[in-house]
């Protein structure tokens, strides 16, 4: 039996620093208020001309170097994003060519705060099918450039922040039994009658022209969100896919060493944690210094885990997360 390893991670955040009190002086809002629902206290910010694929290319070349790999080792490139550089191409093939990885393939997937869960499920199954060897799956989001600096978005405008994260998957090879180690789990899902609870609607192909002066005066190409309705989908589906993910591999929460969640709201994730039974300490949150990085926030906390030495051979690693689709989805890494 084929397994999936990941061989690399690594992230990349922007220079800048955004405070709560740095938002303060754009909208009606506090450092108090911030802290207090989502635990937030600062995120990152690009400057203007970077983009998503530029933040994944550091995230990128740091996975590949500590995978021991170069870009030409590359086989596919995954890239997770709703922030995507341009309308089209995607990102995957902007990262292509920066990286210099060759005509491999290049997939944008776009199932946001879920995307690099939907991206392990596939890297996964390519790697296993024997249809690439080595996929490198990117998250990357520059939101600051999407998110209105008005009283109008604050709430969504406080929670998101810039970043990549990227993984280097390969198949376990050599081992006396593959099957001990890798991913051992991945399950995605989605309920489309949730999409217009959290979405961007314009530019939309389903008016001529796609963006009118209208449309922006009325925001519409500034994200939309149901905050109540979201938090609570997000505090049942992820622990619902959680439990799945331990019930099909016969694990407890006992065995797991981290829980590495979505991070969309601190509160989210201490309920989630508390209705798994999972102890804080071994639940990894950074909500507090990068906000809500979307397809970024999974694999950005992996590389912090292994950057810090808190990964070891044997580690059982549980990932969850919910966004905007809705999408949810789960993971189960031996490490
Ligand atoms: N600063 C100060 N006050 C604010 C702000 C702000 N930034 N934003 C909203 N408020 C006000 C509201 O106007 C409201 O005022 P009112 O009582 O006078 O009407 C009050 O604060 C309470 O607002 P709520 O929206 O009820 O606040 P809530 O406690 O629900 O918290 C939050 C809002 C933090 C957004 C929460 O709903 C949440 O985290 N939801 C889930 C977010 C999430 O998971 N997103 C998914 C991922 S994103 C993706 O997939 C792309």
């Amino acid at each position: 039996m084929i397994r999936s390893i990941i061989q690399g991670v690594g992230h990349f955040v922007p220079e800048k620093v955004v405070t709560n009190d740095d938002l303060s002086s754009y909208l009606s809002t506090s450092d108090e208020w911030i802290v207090q629902r989502t635990g937030i206290r600062e995120r990152r910010y690009v400057e203007d001309g970077v983009g998503a694929s530029d933040l994944a290319l550091e995230a990128s070349r740091q996975a590949l170097a500590r995978a021991g790999l170069g870009p030409k080792d590359i086989d596919c490139i995954i890239f997770a994003t709703l922030s995507p550089d341009i309308n089209f191409p995607g990102s995957a093939c902007l990262l292509q060519t920066k990286l210099g990885c060759g005509q491999i393939a290049a997939l944008d997937i776009r199932t946001q705060c879920t995307g690099f869960l939907y991206g392990l499920q596939t890297a996964d199954a390519y790697i296993r099918a024997g249809v690439y060897r080595h996929v490198l799956l990117v998250g990357a989001e520059v939101h600051s450039t999407g998110i209105e600096f008005a009283d109008r978005g604050r709430d969504v405008t406080v929670l998101f922040g810039d970043g990549a994260g990227a993984a280097v998957l390969g198949a376990a090879e050599g081992e006396g039994s593959a099957a001990d180690r890798g991913l051992l789990y991945t399950r995605v899902a989605a309920d489309g009658a949730g999409a217009r609870e959290l979405c961007v609607i314009a530019p939309t192909s389903a008016r001529k022209p796609r963006l009118t002066p209208q449309m922006l005066d009325d925001g519409l190409h500034y994200p939309y969100m149901n905050g109540k309705l979201v938090f609570r989908w997000a505090t049942e589906k992820m622990p619902e896919v959680a439990i799945e993910a331990m019930q099909a591999t016969g694990l407890g929460v006992g065995d797991v060493t981290w829980f590495v969640p979505h991070q969309a709201n601190l509160r989210i994730n201490e309920l989630v944690a508390r209705k798994l039974g999972i102890p804080d300490e071994r639940c990894w949150n950074n909500i507090v210094r990068y906000g809500n990085t979307t397809a970024a926030t999974i694999p950005i906390g992996l590389s912090e885990l292994w950057e810090q030495g808190k990964l070891r051979p044997g580690d059982l690693v549980l990932m969850a997360g919910f966004g905007s689709g809705f999408t949810w989805g789960s993971a189960l890494l031996r490490v």
